[in-house]
């Protein structure tokens, strides 16, 4: 989804928006919204031009229509071509400016914690937790977000890439010699084994098996109409999620216990020198951060809102470059030769180091391509917290907000050919730095809230496309095509036929 549409939220939540919004809940509030007595004052003259369509509803039918179809984009496109870049539409219960214009995108993602502040539905804020990095505000969040990226904005530590290189391969060694796998779930089973290690150290087997199991429903539940009283419904999609819930803060709930235990056990701080800091996990660093003043529950929100953040977006990443580069053969050629060039020096069995994933230049052209046409987060959520004043208009306090990413990464003014696969676009000095000064590309978001994890999820990909392409070739085992609801992922999952490379080993 996009656009105005029920994009996913700072992950999958904006997805969640969507479908959860769509019925019930929402139908609640565009009750409540329809009845309550219209403004008429000069504020509510300036908003930007617009249409907010059928009583109730909306616009949100037709925003679901279009993000049904394989093309969304006249969605948008008609909106713009009518009401220029930052227009009015109402959507899922109600009224929100809807942002294509870089400029305003770019003074919303910096106005976070002070002119807006970011919103997701209760049904979201319930299954993520209520102290859940996605949802705190002002000062605490501030210190969580530090403390995010102190431990995934070093994905260059050498025990890091170690783990990423290692359990890539391991999912791989299970393919058969010549298999079909569906490519998104083997990414998944990726994503969230990675995940899981770098928070509490456990590697794969049957504690993590089972938690993905519950986790999944978890997931399912960002995507499910979110009946009242659903605890009390565990039949419903959502009510099976909140039980799932449970069970996965259940399960890191015990894992941090132990480790406080051991911890006191041990006499408490057990030094910080490099070697050491390096190797701990998420749950370490959060264990002795602040004094270790964080409680056990915001430890168990916090392992959560990461699980629940990295884990569609950075599949859907891997699934989409393959599926791109096998849709244009002579990208897919210059990236083996980038790869095969780097596995010609190091050999067969060598794991990655840092500087072979910074020789990987055609690489990262791939993935900030694929984010660009595939805007995995379509865009985010704002609510003004005082009246908004951009170029004649006047968005008033309490207003729902969207910016756009999609609405500019694919709009033709701002990339020639906006809309084809283009990797070669990023080529040359500074490109990519260019694109996002000036806010054309911001498929990680920007300002406080800029994703934690978006080295860690580019270090993920390369290893896991480095691997894929010098170990296999393939070809796509049935058609599948692109899907933009409730988010954007494949049909199908993308099932493709693998075949070793006669010269690859493990
Ligand atoms: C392709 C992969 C990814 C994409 C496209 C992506 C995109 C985004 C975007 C657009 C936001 C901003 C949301 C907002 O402003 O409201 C965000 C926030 C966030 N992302 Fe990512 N992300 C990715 C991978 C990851 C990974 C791998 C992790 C961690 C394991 C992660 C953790 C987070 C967290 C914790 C936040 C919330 C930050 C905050 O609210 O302060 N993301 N992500």
């Amino acid at each position: 989804m996009d656009a105005s549409a029920p994009p996913p939220p700072p992950l999958l939540l904006l997805a969640a928006a969507a479908a959860a919004a769509v019925l019930l809940a929402v139908a609640l509030e565009c009750l409540h919204a329809f009845w309550r007595p219209r403004r008429r004052g000069a504020a509510a003259r300036r908003l930007p031009p617009g249409s907010t369509g059928l009583p109730l509803i909306g616009e949100t039918l037709r925003l679901i229509s279009a993000y049904k179809t394989p093309d969304p984009e006249p969605f948008i496109d008609a909106r713009v071509a009518r009401h220029g870049g930052v227009f009015t539409t109402h959507v899922f219960g109600e009224r929100t400016v809807f942002s294509a214009d870089p400029a305003f995108n770019r003074l919303l993602l910096a106005a976070e914690g002070r002119a807006v502040d970011c919103s997701y539905p209760s049904s979201i804020a319930t299954l993520l937790g209520a102290r859940s990095l996605l949802l705190t505000k002002g000062a605490a969040h501030k210190r969580l977000h530090s403390l995010t990226l102190t431990r995934l904005g070093r994905p260059a530590s050498p025990p890091l890439l170690a783990h990423i290189d290692r359990l890539v391969l391991a999912t791989m060694r299970r393919w058969e010699p010549a298999a079909t796998v569906r490519l998104m779930d083997e990414a998944k089973k990726i994503t969230f084994n990675l995940t899981v290690k770098q928070l509490v150290s456990i590697e794969p087997g049957p504690w993590t098996e089972s938690l993905r199991r519950e986790y999944v429903k978890l997931i399912d539940g960002f995507f499910s109409i979110p009946f009242p009283f659903a605890s009390l419904l565990p039949f419903t999609t959502y009510g099976q999620a909140l039980k799932a819930r449970k069970k996965v803060a259940g399960a890191l709930r015990e894992v941090i216990r132990k480790r406080m235990d051991e911890k006191l056990e041990a006499g408490g701080g057990d030094g910080d020198d490099e070697e050491k800091r390096e190797k701990k996990d998420m749950v370490e660093e959060l264990l002795e951060a602040e004094g270790g003043s964080f409680s056990e529950e915001e430890m168990v929100d916090f392992c959560l809102s990461l699980l629940v953040a990295g884990y569609e977006t950075t599949s859907v990443l891997m699934t989409l470059a393959v599926k791109f580069l096998t849709e244009t053969p002579a990208a897919l050629a210059q990236l083996k030769e980038e790869h095969d060039n780097i596995r010609d020096i190091k050999g067969n069995k060598q794991p990655l180091e840092w500087g072979d994933y910074k020789s990987m230049p055609f690489t990262q052209c791939v993935i900030n391509e694929t984010l660009r046409v595939a805007n995995l987060i379509s865009g985010v959520f704002r609510r003004a917290n005082t009246d908004i004043h951009f170029k004649d208009y006047t968005i008033p306090k309490g207003c729902k907000i969207f910016a756009s990413f999609r609405a500019v990464h694919l709009n033709n003014d701002h990339y020639e050919n906006a809309r084809t696969f283009d990797p070669w676009r990023w080529q040359g000095k500074n490109k990519l730095q260019n694109a996002v000064g000036a806010s054309l590309f911001t498929p990680f978001g920007g300002g406080p809230r800029l994703c934690p994890g978006y080295e860690l999820a580019r270090v993920v990909v390369s290893v896991f496309l480095h691997h894929l392409v010098t170990r296999f070739s393939w070809e796509e085992a049935e058609e599948d095509r692109l899907v933009f609801f409730p988010t954007t992922r494949t049909l199908k999952g993308y099932p493709i036929n693998l075949r070793r490379r006669p010269d690859s080993s493990f």
